[in-house]
């Protein structure tokens, strides 16, 4: 008992002490690294079945760099209706006749139109025409043929016209066949709209003639600027720097002439390559960004 009387200068007396606690000291910070690795680890496990480690979420994660909009195939996809797409889009033109556009309500403008059929007309809109751009400036990842085709039924019938909706697209089908369908069978699928739009575009490109240019001059710029770029940039469509607008325009020719004709032939944001006239030759875009240019200088 001599050991109790001593307790209260050490606790560790006898080698049977030190040993435990030696052994103490090496297994409770051991015990605490066992107890945190199963922590963590448990978390990832229980992770692996939950939405963190998902195909969708990840592809969510990556998206703000891989720039990819995330849509899953498998979900009903809702669409605008013909009045949505046509408020949101197609009135920047349609809604007061800019640039030539079939007025939206006049009999008169639309009656030539209608009159080929609708299919005439979603091809048509689909590959873009002079000043309207292919599918209204819109990207086909963004609307489908099918809303363009209910926009186009939207503006037909408020005009005089007595068009049958389109029908709803089918489940999309396996990307290949529904990319070698023709742009008027308007297949739902995104792929198949995007692969027949560049499809269209690509024959429109090829199959048009370019427009005879002696390149680099004035008049020719102001020929296409009067019949494609004024839609957007007589009145400043979706911010479009406005014909003539020095101030809108300043900050831009100082990144030079260069920039703005690669910017015109390419497209920046919501400017469609080449303003949507995809048969105009580069040289003819470079004249109407010059001629743009001189007006705002
Ligand atoms: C930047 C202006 C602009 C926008 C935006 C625009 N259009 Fe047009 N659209 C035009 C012009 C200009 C024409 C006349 C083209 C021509 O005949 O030379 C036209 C013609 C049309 C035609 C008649 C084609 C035919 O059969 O002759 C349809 C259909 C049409 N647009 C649909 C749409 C739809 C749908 C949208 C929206 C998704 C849209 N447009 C957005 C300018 C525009
Ligand atoms: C459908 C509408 C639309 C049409 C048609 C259009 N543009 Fe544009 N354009 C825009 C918009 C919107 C911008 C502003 C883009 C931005 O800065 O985000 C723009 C910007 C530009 C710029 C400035 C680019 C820069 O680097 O700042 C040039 C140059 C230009 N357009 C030339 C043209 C020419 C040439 C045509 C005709 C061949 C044309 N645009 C037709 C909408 C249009």
């Amino acid at each position: 008992m001599s050991e109790a009387h001593n307790e209260h200068e050490s606790l560790i007396k006898t080698p049977k002490q030190l040993i435990a606690a030696v052994i103490a000291g090496f297994l409770v910070p051991i015990v605490i690294i066992v107890l945190l690795v199963n922590y963590v680890g448990n978390n990832a496990l229980t992770g692996a079945g939950s939405s963190a480690m998902t195909e969708k979420a990840i592809a969510e994660r990556i998206a703000p760099v891989a720039h990819v909009e995330v849509k899953d195939a498998n979900a009903p996809r809702v669409y605008q209706t013909g009045e949505q797409l046509y408020k949101a889009v197609c009135a920047a033109c349609h809604a007061s006749g800019a640039a030539g556009a079939p007025k939206l309500g006049s009999t008169e403008d639309w009656a030539p139109r209608i009159k080929p059929g609708y299919d005439e007309m979603l091809k048509i809109a689909l590959a873009g025409k002079g000043a309207m751009p292919a599918r209204g400036g819109t990207s086909p990842d963004d609307v489908t043929d099918y809303e363009i085709g209910r926009a186009i039924v939207y503006m037909a019938n408020a005009s005089g016209g007595k068009l049958q909706e389109p029908a709803e697209p089918a489940k999309p089908a396996s990307g290949a066949a529904a990319a070698t369908s023709a742009p008027a069978a308007a297949s739902g699928a995104d792929a198949g709209s995007a692969a027949a739009a560049a499809a269209a575009m690509a024959s429109l490109k090829t199959a048009a003639p370019a427009a005879a240019s002696a390149g680099g001059n004035l008049d020719a710029g102001k020929k296409l600027y009067d019949t494609v770029c004024m839609a957007c940039h007589a009145s400043g469509v979706m911010n479009a720097p406005k014909f003539g607008d020095k101030a809108a325009w300043a900050p831009r020719i100082a990144t030079g002439i260069d920039t703005l004709h690669n910017a015109a032939i390419k497209g920046l944001n919501a400017m469609p390559p080449k303003g949507g006239a995809a048969n105009a030759s580069d040289d003819d875009v470079k004249a109407a960004v010059d001629y743009m240019v001189s007006a705002a200088k």
